[in-house]
């Protein structure tokens, strides 16, 4: 092996171009590839700009010789002369393919044991060889590309608050639970025995002091920690733009985050336009199911249970007496369904699916032959069918969300998504509170910080279910990448809505006695919202899960497999923390 010595790179690999030819270039990579001619070496050297072709010759018998040991991802530097390739060899796929770099002199830095997969991009290995692996797997372009482009997201985000008068403000990671709906991660105190720090959920409660404080305009890229189930757009630790601004009107919310996502957006090369639409939450749910609704395509869904008024068909007549509904979405071309695939569909998404189909011959549908035609035709005309489609209808009080996992799925079975469309829509006036069977109590749908509408607060005893919040999520491609609200910040209204949630003075005065009394401090009316920044980037990125564009995520049972974190602890440092464990299991 070689030392580096006083020897430095001149260019990256992925940067030598015809502009170099006949320089002297001193490059230094990792080995992507060697192929041995016999008396002409080919070394592919690759860095994070891309790769390199090397060439040594027979007439240089001694480096021929260095080349022999020489195996994938050992790490050269390679000094020697840019010259053009043969007519022949050109490789107009990549940006260096018109040229190589006759080599003068190689020095083998650093050798490789073999990697566990190949560092290339259709890598075959399982996800769990790739995690355990992780520096290995960040070699690659496409994570390269990720992890770059998500600076590039960060670096515009801040400066854009920062140009916009926000300031960036760390606060405590060792806290105490702030309730976000998740469980905490917590901390031991060794001074404290029996006491713990709690890892924040968000900056929600610090972020409010702020303003009480005076800080005006606050932001933070800050980590946050929940231990929820994961799924590809959960972390256990992920990131959150998080902003907070005094004396906001939500109007100011919606176009601040719009002006920074149109920002960031064309930092990454796409356009996209603002403002973007709005649909309150009960509008969300009616249209689409869903409180985060993908509108790259249609597929609304479409309430018939008009035509069903005067109906006979026992079925749904007792549905819509007893205050149900009929709803379905329209599927263009999905006449040819067979009867195998409708059955299919229902038994997947264990919903009870009738249709109605229109086809040359006629209208054909589900339902029993007493079901007359008058009816059918005025779903026909309800669902704006035309002749090949179907219409798949559910009835039921509460259908919405499952037609909205029938329009998802029908979507992506019918290729009806397009990959390279960006939808953005704001969905408002969330429910304040809903009750919760299990807890047998009001529970905030939000966060308990969250402001109720002025108009509303009247309802906050009396019909706690009716009273809206001033909350707002922002939904990309059916993906929830923000979620914010204007605050209370009346000491009084606090009180009286953690009553609503079953929170008697004592207990809230123990959990968030800080705030109430911060709030008693003349604190400012304020509010804000939080961006998903993993969220984001993984859209902007195109890919599927946001561990993706994280550098060392976990996996979906919250492993690192690489540390192997977590892990057992000596019983020194557990005595140390005054804790006994009961049971231990090594989930390795
Ligand atoms: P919320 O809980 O909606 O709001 O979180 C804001 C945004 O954070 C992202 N997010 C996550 N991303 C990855 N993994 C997770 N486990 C995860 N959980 C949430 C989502 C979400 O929209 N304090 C409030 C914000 C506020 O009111 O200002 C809050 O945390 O993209």
């Amino acid at each position: 092996m070689d030392q580096l010595g006083e020897l430095k790179r001149s260019v990256y690999c992925g940067l030598v171009d015809e502009s170099l030819v006949k320089r002297r270039v001193t490059v230094m990579g990792w080995v992507d590839r060697r192929r041995d001619l016999g008396g002409l070496v080919f070394l592919d050297l690759r860095d994070h700009e891309g790769i390199v072709q090397v060439v040594v010759r027979s007439e240089s018998s001694l480096l021929l010789e260095t080349t022999k040991e020489i195996r994938p991802e050992f790490v050269l530097a390679v000094t020697g002369d840019v010259v053009m390739r043969d007519e022949e060899t050109i490789n107009p796929e990549v940006a260096t393919g018109r040229v190589e770099i006759l080599a003068r002199e190689i020095r083998v830095l650093n050798t490789s044991d073999t990697p566990p997969f190949p560092i290339t991009e259709g890598v075959t290995a399982s996800q769990e060889t790739r995690l355990r692996y992780r520096f290995l797997d960040l070699r690659r372009r496409r994570l390269q590309h990720n992890i770059r482009l998500r600076h590039r997201v960060s670096c515009k985000i801040r400066n854009f608050l920062d140009q916009q008068g926000f300031l960036e403000i760390e606060t405590p990671l060792l806290t105490r639970s702030t309730p976000e709906g998740a469980r905490d991660y917590l901390v031991p105190s060794r001074l404290h025995g029996g006491h713990f720090y709690a890892l924040p959920q968000s900056p929600q409660l610090f972020k409010q002091l702020l303003m009480i404080s005076g800080f005006d305009r606050y932001f933070q890229i800050a980590r946050c920690f929940r231990d929820e189930d994961l799924r590809a757009d959960r972390q256990p630790e992920f990131t959150q733009v998080d902003i907070e601004l005094a004396y906001p009107q939500m109007e100011d919310i919606f176009e601040l985050v719009e002006s920074l996502l149109v920002g960031v957006f064309k930092s990454a090369g796409v356009d996209i336009t603002s403002p973007f639409p709005r649909l309150t939450h009960a509008e969300a749910l009616a249209r689409y199911g869903t409180d985060r609704p993908d509108t790259r395509f249609g597929l609304e869904l479409v309430d018939v249970s008009e035509a069903f008024q005067e109906t006979s068909f026992q079925i749904f007549q007792g549905i819509l007496q007893k205050g149900g509904q009929i709803k379905g979405i329209r599927v263009p071309g999905g006449a040819s369904y067979s009867r195998k695939q409708l059955d299919g569909l229902s038994d997947q998404l264990d919903l009870r699916l009738s249709w109605l189909k229109v086809t040359a011959e006629g209208l054909k549908s589900s339902f029993p032959k007493a079901v007359p035609a008058g009816e059918l035709e005025q779903i026909k005309e309800a669902g704006q069918l035309g002749e090949g489609d179907i219409f798949l209808m559910a009835a039921g009080s509460n259908i919405d969300t499952l037609l909205g996992d029938l329009r998802l799925h029908v979507a992506e079975k019918e290729d009806l998504i397009p990959s390279d469309e960006y939808a953005f829509l704001w969905i408002y006036d969330f429910p304040l509170v809903q009750w919760d069977d299990n807890e047998e109590r009001y529970m905030a749908c939000n966060h308990p910080f969250t402001s109720p509408h002025e108009e509303d607060i009247a309802l906050l005893e009396t019909d706690p279910a009716r009273v809206r919040a001033r909350a707002y999520d922002v939904v990309l491609n059916g993906t929830e990448i923000g979620g914010g609200s204007i605050r209370i910040h009346q000491k009084e209204l606090q009180q009286r809505v953690f009553r609503v949630l079953g929170m008697e003075s004592e207990e809230a005065e123990d959990k968030f006695g800080f705030l109430l009394e911060a709030l008693g401090f003349g604190a400012p009316p304020h509010g804000g919202i939080a961006l998903g920044l993993d969220r984001l980037v993984m859209l902007l990125a195109g890919e599927d899960s946001i561990r993706d564009v994280i550098a060392f995520p976990k996996t979906a049972r919250a492993l690192d497999l690489m540390c192997r974190a977590p892990s057992l602890v000596s019983e020194k440092q557990l005595s140390e923390l005054h804790i006994r464990v009961d049971t231990a299991t090594d989930t390795d």
